[in-house]
């Protein structure tokens, strides 16, 4: 099973959880309140921002050709309207550095972290919200367009549905079951008083009221649905008249929802939620970024949950490669201009488990190309072993460990992998 030669294979990271001091940024705020949520805060992260060159020579050298990663809001416009020429130069440099090594760069503008300044005028929820993204977008697309052949404006749009979804379901739950969905956002278990004080602070720290703290992920209205999809539509039409050589996609985070008898209904709920709602606002773009990492079965009271015997990553999720092949196959059936696979991958302290995982997820995509689906690239996720937001750094999705108190870096077996199945087939 050889992959055609222009098909992209690589890995992806984002800014916050590989760079190290995003210091102007909603999620080091977030971080470094006194009762902070948050394992650990991310500090010097893996140091990427100063080791990309030693980072991209490891992909390419393994045989890769495709990196995606993001450019950091914060600190392109560090403060409202006050753009930062030196860290463009930055993000020149990394392109620049891609294009030498043959490598095809695909660049999120969004990853999840934004601007401090952005949360205290109202951040996800806030119209000026719209404004203030096509700002930066105009800025980082009119110098470095031309060194930029893919952009992702936004990661996991449908993020906040996802996360009011899961608290709706824990407050309605008993507690294991709440529990569970929490890990499978990445929320850390706080008890009710530490969540009041976190949530006071961090009013304090974004200096507005507490119940207005709007982060990207976050629980999402209607109306805020309809803000990151309205910045979505604007970016794309603005990168589009700067350039239209641009591709421009989103993406999304999509579950394989499988139904058992009596669950098609909770299926078809789940899906119209999370993608096909999206649909009509995505009709202008050029490509589909789908994200996987497991399974969701569903049967005839809703979700069934995997019993102890099912075999699961660090992440808790059910290990299931398989599913997505799947996903792209039920997103072929609505969509069918070209599709990356910007994001999959698992969490484990086996590598060996990761060539697995790897291998048969792949093996799904062979598939699906097989079948006539446009896919057109696969981004592992993730390059660097690094900090997993509010689980800190004990989750291990990473082709390469780094050791953070010398900052070394250690390929695992599963890089060279990636990169025999980009040279050779699987
Ligand atoms: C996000 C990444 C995250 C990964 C693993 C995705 O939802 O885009 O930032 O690290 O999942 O949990």
């Amino acid at each position: 099973m050889k992959f055609p030669d222009n098909f992209l294979i690589g890995a992806a990271t984002a800014a916050h959880q590989v760079e190290g001091n995003n210091i102007y940024s909603d999620f080091w705020a977030m971080e470094h309140v006194p009762h902070s949520v948050y394992k650990e805060p991310s500090l010097d992260a893996v140091d990427h921002y100063h080791r990309y060159e030693e980072d991209i020579r490891l992909l390419k050298g393994a045989g890769c050709n495709a990196y995606r990663f993001s450019i950091e809001w914060a600190r392109i416009e560090p403060t409202k309207d006050i753009f930062d020429s030196k860290e463009m130069e930055h993000y020149k440099d990394v392109l620049e550095f891609c294009h030498q090594n043959n490598i095809t760069p695909i660049v999120t503008l969004h990853h999840f972290s934004s601007p401090k300044w952005l949360i205290a005028e109202g951040g996800w929820e806030s119209e000026t919200t719209i404004e203030y993204f096509v700002n930066y977008c105009r800025y980082v697309v009119s110098e470095l367009g031309h060194l930029i052949p893919y952009i992702c404006t936004i990661n996991e749009a449908n993020m906040g549905k996802q996360i009011t979804k899961i608290m709706k379901r824990m407050m309605g739950s008993d507690t294991a079951k709440g529990k569970h969905a929490e890990v499978q956002v990445g929320l850390n278990v706080a008890t009710e008083t530490k969540m009041e004080k976190y949530f006071r602070e961090l009013g304090e720290t974004f200096a507005i009221d507490p119940r207005k703290v709007q982060p990207f992920l976050s629980p999402r209205t209607e109306n805020g649905e309809l803000i990151i999809m309205k910045c979505h539509e604007k970016a794309r039409d603005l990168i589009k008249a700067i350039n239209p050589k641009i591709q421009v996609g989103i993406t999304f985070s999509l579950y394989d929802h499988q139904a058992l008898p009596g669950g098609e209904e909770f299926v078809e709920k789940e899906w119209q939620e999370d993608f096909l709602g999206y649909l009509p606002f995505l009709q202008e773009d050029d490509f589909l970024g789908v994200q996987n990492y497991s399974r969701k079965i569903h049967g005839p009271e809703g979700i069934v949950h995997p019993d102890e015997h099912t075999r699961r990553t660090k992440m808790v999720y059910e290990y299931y490669p398989e599913a997505l092949g799947k996903v792209l196959d039920f997103v072929s059936k609505h969509w069918t201009k070209p599709i990356i696979v910007t994001e999959n991958g698992i969490s484990t302290g086996q590598d060996e488990e990761r060539v697995e995982f790897i291998k048969r997820a792949l093996a799904g995509v062979y598939c699906c190309l097989e079948k006539g689906i446009p896919v057109i690239g696969y981004t592992y996720w993730s390059l660097l072993d690094n900090f997993e937001w509010q689980l800190g750094y004990d989750q291990t999705f990473g082709l390469i460990a780094v050791d953070r108190s010398t900052q070394t870096r250690y390929p695992k077996e599963s890089l060279s992998v990636l990169g025999e199945i980009k040279k050779s087939g699987l």
